[in-house]
């Protein structure tokens, strides 16, 4: 196994999700023992906080740990950038219309998904957690055009981790019991969290439910009017509750997204979800950056085709699709793609 360093670079350091995400990557949970090189990309009003971060890493002393710099500039932030993790994102701020959120996020990845073509390694793949997350990654994609457009990805494993996290709390299951869980669509309230094919212990998900709670007309309404709705807009529930977004939930499907990326995961886990540029898989336009199941052996995420779906499974997924494509034709219309 090769133990040269890898330099994963990681954008918004000095934030909440980086603060969470930092320790972990250098203690080894993202890429197991391979050694790793940190680079954080902040804007100037951002480096404080990174640069105490990084005093903090210090004071860890992570065997795994090669270096640590601090950037604002991405030229230096992407240089021989393996993985990269885009956080940092704008924030919608009081009175502002989707339009001016996307055009200042097109303002952001842009830029960097010009950078990491010009200055990340040949094999770079990229992960966006910031919001709006799929489509940030289709505007990193659209500036990095001689990168192929599977190394842009975007972060659906949160959705896939809250929707297993649900089941487990209704099943009275443990989450390595669940499989096969998908989310198809945008990380947003309109994404469609899918247990038409996922199992128990071996058992379909919709025949435990059935049983726990008595009728298949009970499990299909506690899937239609508690699950779905909850898992899609459990970020918003998380904001309420805690007075703050999620943060060490969202580093932490970060970390999975990467290790199963990069180290493949095994096969009796079933699938998991990941938003990618559609290469036309379920009639998804091509190139939107879409959430569908998918598996990955270490080379790179590949999408679980032809599952059966029914008219309403259809229906939901397609409301998504279309609000991924609006986005798409608003950044468009600013000239951005
Ligand atoms: P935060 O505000 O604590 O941190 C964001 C950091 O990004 C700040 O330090 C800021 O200075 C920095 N930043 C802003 N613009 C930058 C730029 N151009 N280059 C580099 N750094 C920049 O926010 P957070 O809690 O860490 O959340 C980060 C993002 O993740 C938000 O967009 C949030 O909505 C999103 N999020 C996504 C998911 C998901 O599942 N996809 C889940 C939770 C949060
Ligand atoms: C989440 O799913 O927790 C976040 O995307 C919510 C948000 O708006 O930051």
């Amino acid at each position: 196994m090769d133990r040269a360093p890898l330099t994963v670079t990681i954008t918004g350091a000095g934030g909440q999700i980086g603060y969470a995400l930092l320790f972990r990557i250098a203690a080894g949970d993202m890429l197991g023992d391979r050694p790793v090189r940190l680079r954080l990309l902040e804007i100037p009003q951002g480096m404080r906080s990174a640069e105490g971060a990084a005093l903090e890493l210090q004071d860890c002393a992570f065997p795994l740990l090669r270096d640590v710099e601090i950037t604002d500039d991405p030229g230096t932030a992407f240089d021989g950038c393996s993985i990269a993790l885009l956080v940092g994102s704008r924030p919608r701020g009081p009175g502002m219309e989707r339009a001016d959120l996307l055009a200042a996020n097109a303002g952001i990845f842009g830029p960097q998904g010009a950078a990491i073509q010009a200055h990340a390694a040949d094999d770079v793949r990229a992960v966006v957690v910031g919001n709006p997350a799929n489509t940030n990654a289709l505007i990193a994609a659209a500036s990095a055009p001689d990168i192929p457009a599977g190394r842009f990805t975007a972060l659906t494993r949160l959705d896939h981790n809250r929707a297993v996290g649900q089941l487990t709390a209704m099943l009275d299951a443990e989450a390595a019991d669940i499989r096969d869980v998908a989310i198809w669509g945008n990380h947003s309230a309109t994404q469609f969290p899918d247990v038409a094919h996922a199992t128990v212990a071996g058992r379909p998900v919709m025949d435990a439910l059935t049983e726990r709670l008595g009728s298949e007309g009970a499990a299909t309404a506690w899937l239609d009017e508690d699950f779905v709705p909850r898992v899609a807009r459990r970020g918003a529930e998380i904001i309420e509750v805690r007075g703050s977004s999620s943060v060490a939930s969202a580093a932490n499907a970060t970390i999975d997204h990467v290790r199963d990326w990069m180290l493949g995961r095994a096969p009796e886990d079933g699938w998991t979800s990941v938003a990618l540029p559609s290469q036309g898989e379920y009639g998804v336009p091509e190139g939107l950056v879409c959430s569908f199941p998918a598996t990955s052996d270490g080379s790179g995420y590949r999408v679980v085709e032809g599952l059966a779906m029914d008219e309403r499974a259809r229906a939901r997924f397609e409301v998504s699709v279309a609000e991924l494509a609006a986005e798409r034709d608003a950044v468009a219309a600013l000239g951005v793609l």
